[in-house]
């Protein structure tokens, strides 16, 4: 099909944290944008490579097989220079010697305030929210959330194995620096016996107290999820409660960076595709300056100023539930 929009010519990259699901949603940008008599650029290496110029051209088969891999065929990077505004100049001048009309940005908040910036210096840009940690505002989901919560309850489940052989308790460390939504989540769906995040500061006395009712009514383990950012830190945690002299003996893990590696679950699969697709289509209509979200079932567009200015809250009703249904 040949392309009657002013967009002739687009450049996609990959940046900040990596998440699974960011593949499948390059391959949509690709081949919706191939199907659509766009040109598709490759970026490798997220804003560095936007300012070194490292493009390539993509056709349809250099997306074929990679629906199923998790991590990102473009590599991601964080980019000090591109944080200035000469970096984001020369990111320009390269885009416009390449004759690359619009930028199509897969990534997290940081990568989002890279893409506000190419914005208010005229560039066409269109974000596609992708971070484990679903603290972006403006969507329901970001690509790899549910891969990572998925791989968190696969290790919860098997932690707590060793749990209730043992007679332990756990402190399972998931990611989320700023924001407990992983964590809140995979209490729920384990039935861990508390959840611990960054927006609510730990009251140890209180979590003593449930540890020990747990041991008293013969539980046979206990499994606190505590979110990366919560405070007092897990391992700092863990050293208070062994002090206490609890009936459980106590047990850390923290589950790092497994989280955000694996092959996308279908839902992130098909979330990319939405959104990949979805993006190409708002730039052919002349959409710029929007990242592409999901409300319900829909797939909408939110202005980047306002994902780059308004903060995405976890439910406290949500955390509140999760805590009651653990007892
Ligand atoms: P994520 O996108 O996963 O949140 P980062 O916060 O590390 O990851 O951001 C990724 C990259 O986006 C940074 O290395 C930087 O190049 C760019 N970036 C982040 N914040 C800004 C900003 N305020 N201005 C310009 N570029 C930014
Ligand atoms: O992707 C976001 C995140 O998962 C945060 O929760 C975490 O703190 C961070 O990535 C760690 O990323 P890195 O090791 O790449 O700095």
């Amino acid at each position: 099909m040949e392309s009657t929009s002013q967009i002739k010519k687009i450049a996609i990259l990959t940046s900040g944290g990596d998440a699974p699901g960011m593949n499948p949603c390059i391959r949509a940008v690709v081949r919706y944008g191939i199907a659509n008599g766009l040109t598709v650029i490759g970026v490798d290496g997220g804003y560095s490579g936007l300012i070194h110029g490292d493009f390539h051209e993509m056709n349809l088969r250099d997306v074929g097989g990679i629906m199923q891999r998790g991590g990102t065929i473009l590599q991601t990077a964080r980019s000090e220079e591109f944080r200035t505004q000469n970096g984001q100049r020369k990111a320009i001048r390269q885009m416009s010697s390449e004759g690359i009309d619009a930028l199509v940005v897969i990534g997290g908040d940081g990568s989002l305030q890279g893409a506000m910036k190419m914005h208010a210096q005229g560039v066409k840009v269109i974000g596609v929210p992708a971070s484990i940690d679903n603290d972006i505002y403006g969507t329901d989901m970001a690509i790899g959330v549910d891969t990572a919560l998925n791989t968190i309850v696969d290790a919860i489940d098997k932690i707590r194995d060793t749990a209730s052989s043992h007679s332990r308790a756990f402190l399972v460390e998931t990611m989320g620096r700023e924001s407990g939504y992983l964590a809140i989540q995979a209490g729920i769906v384990t039935g861990a016996e508390m959840v611990l995040i960054p927006e609510v500061e730990t009251d140890v006395e209180k979590l003593a107290k449930a540890m020990d009712e747990a041991y008293r009514h013969g539980k046979s383990h206990c499994i606190i999820v505590c979110a990366e950012g919560a405070t007092p830190h897990t391992t700092e945690l863990g050293q208070i409660i062994d002090g206490m002299d609890l009936g459980f003996t106590t047990r850390i893990s923290i589950l790092g960076h497994m989280q955000r590696g694996g092959k996308p679950t279908a839902f992130d699969r098909l979330l990319a595709s939405r959104f990949g697709a979805r993006a190409v289509e708002f730039l052919i209509a002349g959409q710029s300056g929007v990242m592409v979200g999901l409300d319900g079932n829909k797939i909408t567009t939110t202005p980047i100023e306002d994902v780059t200015t308004l903060k995405r809250v976890v439910s406290m009703e949500v955390y509140e539930m999760a805590n009651i249904l653990a007892r």
